[in-house]
This record gives C-alpha cells, structure tokens and sequence, in this order.
C-alpha cells in the first residue's frame, strides 16, 4: 500500500515542529503582553460565512475553497482563513457586551486550493489577531507594531512592512468607478478572469498574477488619489505613530489584498529572503465586515502570518533560536538498578526538569552513545555497584568529568544546576 500525504499537505517534524512550536510561544507571549485574549473557532463553516465575507469574487472563492456537502446536505467549507469565522463568533457569542475593543489572537490550520509550491500549501498554519471594536488610528498602530515585533523577536531582521489605506466605501466607489473606466480600454490585455473582474469587482484585477493583466494595470488609477478627508486623517496619524516608534514602512498604494472586506489600513510584510512567496503577514482594517454579518457598525482590524513561512524565513537566514526540547539530564541504569533511575527519573520531572531514560534495553555503552545523540547536558550513571551503595555517577557531557554523589543530593544538584540556565532562558 502506497499512501502518501495529499498534495499541498505535509508532516512537520523534529526541527521544524520545534520551530513552529516555538513560534506560537514567542507569539502567546507577546499577545498576552500586548493584552490579546485566545480564541479558538472550527475548522469548517458555513460556505456562505466565506463567500459573503471574503467577497464572491475574490480568487479565493472563486477557486481555493475546499467545499463540501455534509450528509445533511450543508455545504460547508474548511476555513480559508481566520477573520471571518472570528466575526461570526463575535456575533453568534455576543461578544459585543464585552469590553471593547475586543482583543484576541488565534493559531490554526487554513485551507485553500491553491497550486503547491515552496511557501504555499494547500493546508498551512496561521497566527493572527483581531482587534474588534474601535475605530482609534491607535489600535492600527498597536497590531502593525504587534507584527513587526514578533517577526523581529523570531530573529528575521530584512522585513520590508509594506502600507497603503483602502479608504472607506465611498472613496472605493470614486475608486472603483475610475478604475472600470480606465479597465474598459484596456480589455483586450486582459485574461478571461480579469474581464469579468473588471466588470463586477475591478479592484481584483490586481489579484491577478498573469502577465498581461500586470501590464494592463501599471498605469491605474490609485486608491491614495480618491481619500476622502476622514480617510486620509485616519492615514496621518497611523503613519506618525508608526514613525513615532521607530517602525519603518514602505508606502504601498498598490497593495491590493486579496479580500474584499478590507477597509482604511492595509499592511503587508514581505521579507527578501524567499522567493515568490515574500509575504509573511499582512491584514488591516475591516469596518464592515461585523455590520455584512448583520451586526451593529463595528469597526475591526488585525492580520495573520504564516507559520511555514516563517519558518522558511528563518531557516533562509539562518536565524538559530533557543529551542527547547533539549533534554537536560539522561539516566542511564542498567540491569536490576533501572526501577530505581526510574524512579529518580520522575523526581527530576516533578521538579520542572527535562529528563528521559532508556527503553529499548540498551548497554551502558549504547545508553552513552544515545546521550550523546540527544545532545543532553548530564547523564546520571546508576548499574547495581551505585545500586548496592544508594550513589550515582554523574558525567557532565560538556566537560567529560564524572562525579559521585548520594542519590538524596540529586534532586538538590539538579535544581542548583539547572536554575540558572532556566533563568537566563529570555524569549
Ligand atoms: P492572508 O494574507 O491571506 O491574510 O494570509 C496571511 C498569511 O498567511 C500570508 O501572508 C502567508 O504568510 C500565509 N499564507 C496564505 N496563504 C498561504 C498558503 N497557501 N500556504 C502557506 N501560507 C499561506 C489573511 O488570511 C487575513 N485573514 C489576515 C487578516 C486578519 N486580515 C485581517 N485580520
């Protein structure tokens, strides 16, 4: 039988599950820093929650859900991203009671259909934030800065925090109506898609990634010239806070992201260390995706990163994080002293310490050798010769030196040893 793991899916192991897990505590950390609370919603939804917050022309509606019918007939589909199914939370739960502006964070799995390659899969992990419930240029300042921290924090140093502002419905009308217009005349450039996009949803002409539809809309008219004053006030402030803390961006009024639920601050950060799939986050303001859903005017905004991506990045540059599945002590006991190390095992894990043992009836000799392996920081020795004299050997693997010592001192060497090292772990 030859089964492998679908197209676009994939295993993520030993270092690279480090890593992600890595990430996420990195992450948590810094959520509950800035005063994000978790929230955790399903994997699959209602297909409508995607098509009428997403936007029924989007591409990823148009072709990367997975949908499926239930045995009840539903249609329903594996969530393509984390915004919407939050708003629908925050509605379903009435979460508007709340404190505003709500503040939560999620980790997740996303699926999309899309055409595998490296940075791309059809199911990957997000990190994100949604911050619902304030309309404050202050709040667009916290979650850009919450980005770039993190991303900063994990060691990615070449980040390029791309900015424009979507403005409000009424400068995407003027917008839209302009670069239908300008669309109008240059429709024999573009590919079948992008005609009909031209006509309904012209904004996701610069969705598209083919050729001649990148040539067409060079030259479009750009969002930054139909601001309206409240939209263009939002923009200042948002861009002099930024300046104020030292974030650096880059304006983008081309950046077009890919949903039709973004409203006033947009942001994406790319970083040149990967190829075609540069983006490692991005998200911004969505002030009517809560009203869409039949709620009250609530404005919102927040992003998600991709944790593959990340991870990608992070291995490109060659960033080493302090990882920390590192086995801290071995013990290795043999023959009749092993109930007894097993015992002294868990004593060390009652005492927060990283520890393991032999299973595979292994010698001595090929207990080392694992321990060498796992790259531990001591191994405790005990055969029935330490046995007889309630002792053990430990062998410090940095230095090689190798000491005995009463089994009734061990808890308390262990806790003396490896207190500092603890301690001086800084995220
Ligand atoms: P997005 O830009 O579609 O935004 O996705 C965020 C990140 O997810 C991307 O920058 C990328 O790192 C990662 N990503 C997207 N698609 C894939 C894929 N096929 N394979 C691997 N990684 C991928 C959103 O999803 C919005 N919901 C963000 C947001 C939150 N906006 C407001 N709030």
């Amino acid at each position: 039988m030859n089964i492998k793991a679908p197209r676009g899916t994939s295993d993520i192991l030993f270092d690279k599950a480090d890593m992600k897990q890595f990430i996420e505590k990195t992450a948590v950390i810094l959520f509950e820093q800035f005063g994000y609370h978790p929230i955790i919603t399903p994997t699959f939804e209602h297909t409508e929650l995607f098509q009428r917050g997403i936007g029924e022309s989007t591409d990823i509606v148009q072709k990367e859900m997975y949908t499926f019918k239930d045995k009840g007939g539903r249609s329903l589909t594996l969530r393509p991203e984390g915004t919407a199914p939050v708003v629908r939370a925050y509605l379903e739960n009435g979460l508007a009671s709340k404190s505003l502006p709500l503040k939560l964070y999620y980790c997740g799995q996303m699926f999309r259909y899309e055409r595998p390659q490296a940075g791309r899969y059809r199911e990957f992990w997000q990190l994100g934030v949604e911050a619902i419930g304030s309309r404050d240029a202050f709040i667009d300042a916290e979650v850009i800065l919450l980005l770039v921290t993190l991303l900063k924090k994990l060691g990615l140093k070449d980040l390029e925090l791309h900015l424009n502002s979507m403005g409000c419905p009424e400068c995407r009308k003027s917008f839209s109506e302009s670069l239908k217009g300008y669309l109008a005349n240059k429709t024999e450039h573009l590919c079948d898609d992008c005609k009909r996009r031209a006509r309904v949803n012209p904004l996701r002409v610069f969705d598209c990634k083919v050729r001649g539809c990148q040539a067409a809309i060079k030259n479009a008219p750009l969002i930054s010239n139909f601001w309206c004053e409240d939209c263009s006030n939002h923009f200042e402030t948002v861009k002099g806070l930024l300046d104020d803390m030292g974030v650096s961006y880059i304006l983008n009024p081309a950046l077009v992201r890919g949903f039709d639920y973004y409203t006033k601050t947009t942001f994406e950060v790319r970083t040149q260390s990967l190829g075609a799939q540069n983006a490692l986050g991005g998200g911004g303001r969505y002030d009517g995706l809560v009203e869409e859903f039949g709620g009250l005017s609530t404005p919102a905004i927040g992003w998600a990163i991709g944790t593959e991506r990340v991870v990608m990045a992070i291995e490109e540059l060659g960033v080493k994080l302090p990882l920390n599945s590192h086995i801290d002590v071995f013990v290795a006991a043999i023959d009749e002293a092993r109930k007894k190390g097993f015992n002294l095992l868990n004593n060390l894990r009652k005492h927060g310490i990283s520890a393991d043992m032999d299973y595979a009836g292994r010698s001595l000799k090929g207990q080392m050798k694992l321990s060498n392996k796992l790259n531990v920081s001591y191994v405790i020795i005990m055969g029935p010769e330490e046995l007889r004299k309630n002792t053990c050997l430990i062998r410090n693997m940095d230095t090689g030196e190798q000491s005995e010592m009463q089994i009734s001192d061990i808890t308390r060497w262990a806790k003396d040893t490896f207190k500092v090292r603890k301690a001086g772990f800084d995220v």
